[in-house]
């Protein structure tokens, strides 16, 4: 019997809702290739539209999440004690200077709920990250957006400028997601230059071990002489892990011990623990990881670029694509040829660019077959 609820007497919710719940949609991720293959009726999808690792998880995080599957009944170490120990001794920085969250995107909400009352605000570079804009406009409408400059990165100047009385906290993405983009060290430190102390700057690198330029900044080095840094790193790229939710920040410890307060108490579950344990013994195979991507993103960019296709450098696992068509209608007839990527007009990118996630050598390989087929 189907519930009684949808029958129940009108309440109007709306009437109810903030501002800017009412304005915002939920986050849309990619789509599951098995869905696309329902709608479809098609099989043998490739997606590659999450920016995930298309390698699977490592052995030994497998064979940890297998040990670990007995001890189900049980909550998980609400401190993640060892993993935390272990994360720490890898950063070479204490205990009580590291946050783990269900995912780096928690540790986004936790740092805006921390931070920001009614009034104040969150400066974020835009298109960025497509969760700053969702989760500023739900904490009181909150984000205060600033263009990319011209070539797709952060315009420090103008986000500077946008830093005001009322500002808590300021967004870098680097590298920026989707554009693949970075801001070099000596950019970063001129811009940290204008930011007062009493503004909190969050460093989102998500893609950070993917990242080869010389001269990408190492913020790390720079949390001593800069203790409003934080630092939001991830498990889901390179550690493959993104089904499992979990990513950390790191940052000064009286800061961190006031976001304890804003997580879930058991926001970091068993199985994610010690998968995380598990891959962060494994530098070669991440070092292997992140050479198969550069491999394999170097010759998807040279085959886009020989089809007429325009794409920006990255330093991620991802291409930005501009192309001279509807990117929607691009992305829409990929996916009947079993290709999943992404259009960016959500992202603020307009509807002439997709971006494409580096996947395994034989996904890539369909991927350009097929838009060769297309253009
Ligand atoms: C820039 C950036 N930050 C954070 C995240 C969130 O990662 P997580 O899976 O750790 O929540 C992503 C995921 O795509 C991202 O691109």
């Amino acid at each position: 019997m189907k519930s009684p609820v949808a029958k129940s007497r009108f309440i109007d919710f709306k009437s109810l809702l903030r501002k800017g719940i009412l304005e915002t949609r939920p986050y849309t991720p990619g789509k599951p290739i098995s869905e696309v293959e329902r709608e479809l009726g098609i099989t043998d999808i490739v997606k590659l539209a999450s920016n995930e690792n298309p390698e699977g998880p490592m052995a030994a995080a497998v064979k940890a999440v297998q040990e670990a599957a007995v001890d189900l009944n049980r909550y998980p170490d609400a401190a993640c004690h060892e993993l935390t120990s272990a994360l720490a001794a890898k950063l070479n920085i204490s205990n009580d200077s590291l946050i783990l969250g269900n995912g780096s995107n928690e540790i986004i909400d936790m740092l805006i709920r921390a931070l920001i009352s009614p009034g104040e605000n969150v400066v974020f570079p835009y298109p960025s990250f497509i969760v700053y804009p969702l989760t500023t406009a739900v904490h009181f409408e909150c984000g205060k957006k600033v263009q990319l400059d011209s070539e797709d990165r952060h315009d420090f100047e103008a986000m500077a400028d946008a830093v005001d009385e009322k500002t808590k906290m300021v967004i870098v993405c680097n590298p920026n997601n989707p554009t693949g983009t970075y801001n070099t060290s000596f950019e970063f430190s001129k811009f940290m230059e204008r930011i007062p102390d009493n503004v909190v700057v969050l460093v989102d690198e998500a893609y950070y071990e993917y990242v080869v330029a010389d001269d990408y900044p190492d913020v790390a080095s720079m949390l001593s002489q800069y203790p409003n840094i934080v630092i939001a790193r991830t498990f889901s790229k390179i550690y493959s892990l993104a089904g499992l939710r979990v990513g950390y920040a790191f940052g000064h410890p009286n800061l961190i011990k006031e976001l304890h307060k804003t997580r879930e108490p058991f926001n970091v579950n068993s199985l994610a623990q010690v998968a995380a344990i598990a891959c962060l013994k494994l530098d070669d195979e991440v070092k292997a990881r992140a050479d198969h991507n550069k491999t394999w993103m170097d010759e998807l960019a040279k085959e886009l670029t020989n089809l007429g296709l325009e794409v920006t450098p990255s330093q991620t696992n991802f291409l930005l694509v501009r192309c001279p068509c509807n990117a929607t209608e691009l992305q829409q007839k990929l996916l009947k040829l079993g290709v999943i990527v992404r259009p960016m007009n959500a992202f603020g990118l307009g509807d002439g660019a997709i971006r494409i996630s580096v996947g395994l050598p034989e996904e890539n390989r369909k991927c350009i077959e097929a838009l060769k087929q297309i253009m």
